[in-house]
C-alpha cells in the first residue's frame, strides 16, 4: 500500500471513529450550509495528482465559516512567503482530524509561525467550539499570525502568546485536549515535561518533524517508553508526526 492510500485509509479510519464519538466527546452538527463545494483550486490540486491523489480526496467545507478558514489555508499554501516552515497540507489535515475526533475544547501550540498550523487548529476548533493557546517567539510572525487568524474569521478561537515558550508555557493550569509541539527541535523534551501534566487522560501530544529534520532521540525516548503513553509516527515519508495518546 503506497503513502497516500495509507493516508486516505488512516483518515477514513479516524473520520469514521469520528463520527461515532457519544455528543459528551464532542460530535459535531453542521452549524450552516452542507456541502458547500470546496474551493476550486483544492480540487485541481488533488486532479493533479491523478488517481493516488484521489483517493485522499478535496478537503469539503460544512459550512460558510469553514470555507473562509479554507479559503486563508489556499491563499498560505499557494505563497510561499507567507508560510515559515509550516507543516505540510496533508499534515494539517491530519492534525485538524485528530483534534476534530477527540472533542477538543483546548489546543496548545508551541511554534505559531505565521499560523498556517493554527489555522487547521481552528478548522477544527470551529466545530467543536474549543480555542487554541498558540505560542511564538519572533514577534513579526505572531504579528502575521493574528492578521491571518482575523482575515479567516478565526480570531476569536486563537490566542497568539509572544515569548520564549520555555516560560511563556508556564502560565498554562487548565487540562489540555491537543498538545502540538513545532517550535525548538531541542525543546521538545522540555515541552512535554512542563505540559503533559495537563493533558488529559485521552488527550493526544502531536509533535511535528519526527523525521525531518531528525527527532531529539530524548523526546523519542519518552514519548516511546512510558507505559502511560501510546506513539504512533505518522506521515513519515515527509516531516513525520508524533502522535501520542496519554493513556486513560
Ligand atoms: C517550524 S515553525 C512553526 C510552524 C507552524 N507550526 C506552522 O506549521 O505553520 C517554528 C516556529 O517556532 C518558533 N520558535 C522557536 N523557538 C521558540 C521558542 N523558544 N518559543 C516560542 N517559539 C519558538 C520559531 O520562531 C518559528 O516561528
Amino acid at each position: 500500500m503506497n503513502t497516500r492510500s495509507r493516508t486516505a485509509l488512516l483518515l477514513t479510519t479516524l473520520s469514521t471513529l469520528g463520527a461515532g464519538l457519544s455528543p459528551a466527546c464532542g460530535s459535531v452538527t453542521p452549524t450552516a450550509t452542507a456541502n458547500v463545494a470546496p474551493t476550486a483550486p483544492y480540487q485541481d490540486r488533488r486532479a493533479a495528482h491523478g488517481e493516488e491523489g484521489a483517493q485522499v480526496g478535496a478537503v469539503r467545507a460544512a459550512s460558510e465559516r469553514e470555507q473562509h478558514i479554507l479559503a486563508v489555508l489556499e491563499e498560505m499554501y499557494a505563497d510561499r512567503n507567507r508560510r515559515h516552515l509550516s507543516v505540510s497540507e496533508e499534515d494539517g489535515r491530519l492534525m485538524r482530524l485528530l483534534t476534530e475526533a477527540v472533542g477538543a475544547k483546548r489546543v496548545v501550540e508551541v511554534g505559531t509561525s505565521t499560523g498556517y498550523s493554527g489555522l487547521w487548529f481552528a478548522l477544527a476548533l470551529s466545530s467543536t467550539g474549543g480555542k487554541l493557546v498558540t505560542h511564538e517567539l519572533d514577534p513579526e510572525r505572531a504579528k502575521t499570525a493574528q492578521v491571518n487568524f482575523e482575515k479567516a474569521g478565526a480570531s476569536g478561537l486563537v490566542t497568539v502568546i509572544v515569548g520564549d515558550a520555555h516560560e511563556t508555557v508556564k502560565q498554562h493550569t487548565e487540562p489540555i485536549d491537543v498538545l502540538f509541539l513545532d517550535a525548538d527541535k531541542e525543546g521538545y523534551l522540555d515541552y512535554l515535561q512542563k505540559l503533559l501534566p495537563l493533558v488529559r487522560p485521552g488527550g493526544l501530544v502531536l509533535a511535528h518533524n519526527m523525521n525531518r529534520p531528525a527527532a531529539d532521540p530524548r523526546f523519542v525516548q519518552a514519548i516511546t517508553t512510558d507505559p502511560a503513553l501510546e506513539t504512533a509516527f505518522l506521515l513519515m515519508d515527509g516531516a513525520g508526526v508524533s502522535v501520542t495518546l496519554k493513556k486513560r
